[in-house]
């Protein structure tokens, strides 16, 4: 089998992406890379700015690689702040890899987003198919992604494929500067201190869903039959939504005396309030088979037990 490189490996995502890959294929067939260096691990890892074709084009030639995940890039709310450099990480990595990919005949695996949508889009029940105006740099670039893989699927032949995320929830290594990370600091807080601060307003209704769901739909989108695919890229998934308010909730179930309040960060709440309640999801049931099996009760029980398992151990 031609090896696996995930770019962005040490993130949010692919800490958890490239230990699933090294389970089911083995440490040597993943080799996993970034930016920055990580520390050291099970398995190959390589030091590849995404900006850069000919340190791709290196890594994929050395070790043989036949699939790239794609993962390094700017979240929303630092590309905000960075719009420029989100450009150029986020698209001028993307093209990079598609040209590596197109050259090497490598598949390629580009996670799209929520952000991908904007103001004009339908908000609940997220089409698959709809209006797409974002109003971020970081949605730019996601719609961009979207458009270019496609390209490169139906011109080149590459076989592009993707998803878009919601926020993504995950005990293993804190978010990377998204407007959903508090869906993830507010566990940490709950388990420290018994109190969080959101700069989320508490109506604030956006999509989730828990990482061990995420991680299964890169696996299994990449691995679907293609002649069911009849989007191939940038599709819908989702496994639950909430506001801040109703995850405070749930959380009290299992901390009763838990407290929320808000401090709301206006340049946050502007970025979220253009984004989906929930997404139709479809079109991955029906083209792959999609089933997420995290639901708010589950996911919010589950992170609570494993983290405060670590914390309590690293005290
Ligand atoms: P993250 O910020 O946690 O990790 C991104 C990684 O990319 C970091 O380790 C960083 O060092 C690396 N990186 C930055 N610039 C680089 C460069 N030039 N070359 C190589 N590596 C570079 O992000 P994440 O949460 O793991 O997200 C991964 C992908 O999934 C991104 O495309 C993101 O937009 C998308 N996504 C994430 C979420 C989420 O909630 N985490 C939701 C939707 C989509
Ligand atoms: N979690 C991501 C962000 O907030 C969504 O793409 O940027």
């Amino acid at each position: 089998m031609a090896k696996i490189l995930v770019t962005g490996a040490l993130g949010q995502i692919g800490s958890e992406l490239v230990a699933a890959l090294r389970d089911r294929f083995g440490a040597e067939e993943v080799v996993a890379s970034d930016i920055r260096m990580g520390r050291p691990d099970d398995g190959p890892f390589e030091l590849v700015d995404c900006t850069k074709s000919g340190q791709l084009q290196e890594v994929v030639h050395r070790h043989g690689i036949g699939t790239i995940y794609h993962l390094a890039a700017i979240l929303s709310a630092v590309a905000e702040e960075k719009p420029q450099a989100a450009w150029t990480v986020n698209m001028g990595g993307l093209y990079r890899v598609l040209e590596v990919a197109r050259q090497n005949r490598c598949a390629v695996f580009f996670p799209s987003s929520i952000g991908a949508f904007g103001p004009t889009t339908p908000r609940d029940q997220t089409p698959q198919d709809t209006i797409q105006r974002p109003t971020t740099m970081y949605g730019v670039t996601k719609v961009s992604g979207e458009l270019i893989c496609d390209y490169y699927a139906r011109r080149f032949g590459v076989d592009a494929r993707g998803l878009r995320f919601p926020g993504l929830i995950s005990h293993v290594t804190r978010p990377g500067g998204g407007t959903t990370d508090y869906a993830v600091e507010i566990f940490y807080q709950a388990v420290r201190y018994g109190h969080y601060t959101c700069y989320l307003g508490p109506d604030t209704r956006l999509d989730m869903m828990y990482m061990p769901d995420a991680i299964r739909a890169m696996m299994e989108v990449m691995a679907a039959d293609a002649a069911r695919l009849v989007h191939r890229n940038a599709f819908n998934v989702t496994a639950m939504n909430f506001t801040p308010e109703e995850l405070a909730a749930e959380i009290r179930k299992h901390i009763p005396d838990f407290v929320i309040d808000y401090e709301v960060d206006s340049e946050l709440q502007a970025i979220a309030d253009t984004w989906p309640h929930s997404l139709d999801d479809s079109a991955a049931r029906a083209e792959w088979d999609w089933a997420p099996e995290f639901d708010l009760a589950a996911m919010t029980a589950d992170m609570l037990e494993r983290l405060g398992r670590r914390l309590s151990r690293a005290r």
